[in-house]
């Protein structure tokens, strides 16, 4: 019996694939296509032939591409009838979006890594997909390595999943590992993420949570079979955050990390999703995710808590996901039916951020005189905001009559929070609001 080796030369089935981008990820996922080819073949069931690499710049040689393949013009390879494949890794909306639409109207299916495209036209992109009876597959767009689309897709399709949470930026979470560990600013370190092709091309998309806004848009269409637009979710980043806002959570125990969370109503009849730092307890188990690292909490009715964990970015662990689409689609086209498509049958509405539940920090400076805590403690109690704790340091000093006090909260409601917020800021005795952090993993969130 020949060995499966050689059983790969007399394989008569071959299929085409464009490459769009040969940059961080592009030219890993065609190293890895070249490197990995005769176990590809064998587990697509064709050999899979890399026919052009879309770049801006020909003129300049990338490792693991050949020269040959590089071309300037993407929107010719994608309009080539013989192509069954386009792998999107260049980026961006424009002209990505008329690409895929023009691959997939020429009966090509697409894998593509690209979170703000899908996040923005993913319903436009579907139906594409759907028209042209061909696959539209996107798993490297969310956590880099880590299976997580299709596991939401199928595996955890039996179950009511109730929330997602988790860290789905390496940049940012890379950023503020450096600044918890070694008291670094993020811009300082921004620089080495880039560097080490964890960032976009335009890192405000990273560090301003545009990029995990996207990533969780994603998730909660998936999660809940619903339709949610990047537009839809409440987005705040880590540019504001200091080495000091690091130091006080880490004096109490805290850390902060850039979260994304999409979670059910009470009452079940809408979903919010937001992404912003949250101070997380040490002991909770997304504190120890470190680095470009990513970690998504799953929390289903029937499975209760599932955790995926892996690289979130980066040129190997991105082609690790998009190398895996591709063989899933390779396998749909000689199987000759696209896999499963978009569900949004639930048609649930993304509520706003004033609906959210989670706790909260509260750091203030106040006059140090008589009242002033009842005063604070009256204005949450009004406005039906429970308090778990509050610190006081400073004053009482002669030439520092001012005293912090961080406050923190149990669960409420964040339209409730941030009135007594603005409540705060008019009252006599509140120097400054100097800063408000939600809290997540906590014993009640
Ligand atoms: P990148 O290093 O900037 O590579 C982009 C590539 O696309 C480059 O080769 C560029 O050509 C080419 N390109 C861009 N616009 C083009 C155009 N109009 N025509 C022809 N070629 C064009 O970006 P990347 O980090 O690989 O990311 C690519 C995609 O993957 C993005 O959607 C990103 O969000 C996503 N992603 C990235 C990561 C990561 O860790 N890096 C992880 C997950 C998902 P030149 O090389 O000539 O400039
Ligand atoms: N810029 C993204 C990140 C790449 O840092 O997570 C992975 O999607």
């Amino acid at each position: 019996m020949r060995a499966w080796r050689e059983n790969l030369d007399i394989m008569t089935d071959s299929l085409k694939v464009a490459l769009l981008g040969g940059g961080t990820v592009g030219s890993q996922v065609a190293r890895l296509m070249t490197a990995n080819a005769a176990d590809l073949a064998a587990r697509a069931g064709a050999s899979l032939e890399l026919v052009g690499v879309a770049v801006r710049d020909t003129s300049r040689s990338r490792d693991g591409i050949d020269d040959a393949l590089l071309t300037d013009d993407p929107a010719a390879l994608v309009a080539r009838s013989d192509v069954d494949i386009v792998v999107e890794v260049m980026g961006g909306l424009k002209p990505t979006e008329s690409l895929l639409l023009t691959a997939m109207a020429h009966g090509a299916s697409v894998v593509s890594a690209n979170k703000a495209l899908i996040a923005s036209r993913g319903p436009e992109l579907h139906a594409a997909a759907e028209a042209n009876g061909v696959d539209l597959y996107y798993e490297a767009a969310v956590a880099g390595a880590i299976p997580l689309l299709r596991p939401l897709r199928e595996s955890l399709v039996g179950d009511r999943v109730r929330r997602v949470l988790g860290i789905v930026n390496g940049t940012t979470n890379y950023i503020l590992t450096k600044m918890d560990e070694d008291g670094a600013r993020y811009e300082d370190v921004l620089a080495e993420a880039q560097r080490l092709g964890y960032a976009e091309a335009d890192p405000t998309a990273d560090v301003e949570g545009h990029d995990a806004a996207a990533k969780a848009a994603i998730l909660a269409g998936l999660a809940f079979h619903s339709s949610v637009s990047y537009d839809q979710v409440s987005c705040e980043g880590i540019s504001r955050i200091t080495p000091e806002d690091m130091a006080a959570a880490k004096a109490s125990g805290f850390v902060v990390k850039l979260l994304a969370v999409a979670e059910l109503a009470d009452d079940e009849a809408g979903i919010v999703v937001r992404v912003h730092p949250a101070m997380v307890p040490r002991s909770h188990p997304l504190a120890s995710v470190r680095d470009a690292y990513n970690a998504v909490f799953v929390e289903a009715a029937a499975a209760g808590q599932v955790m995926f964990y892996g690289r979130g970015a980066g040129g190997e662990p991105t082609a690790s996901a998009v190398l895996g689409d591709l063989v899933a689609v390779a396998r749909n086209r000689l199987a000759g039916r696209p896999g499963p498509g978009r569900s949004d049958y639930a048609g649930l509405p993304v509520l706003p951020l004033g609906m959210a539940t989670t706790r909260y920090a509260v750091s203030l400076v106040v006059h140090d005189r008589p009242g002033a805590l009842a005063a604070v403690a009256q204005v949450f109690a009004d406005g039906g905001v429970s308090l778990q704790s509050v610190r006081q340091e400073g004053g009482l000093e002669e030439g520092a009559p001012d005293a912090s006090l961080q406050v923190r909260t149990h669960v409420a409601a964040e339209a409730d929070l941030q009135a007594v917020v603005q409540r705060l800021r008019t009252l006599e005795q509140v120097k400054e609001v100097a800063g408000v952090i939600r809290v997540e993993g906590g014993p009640d969130s």
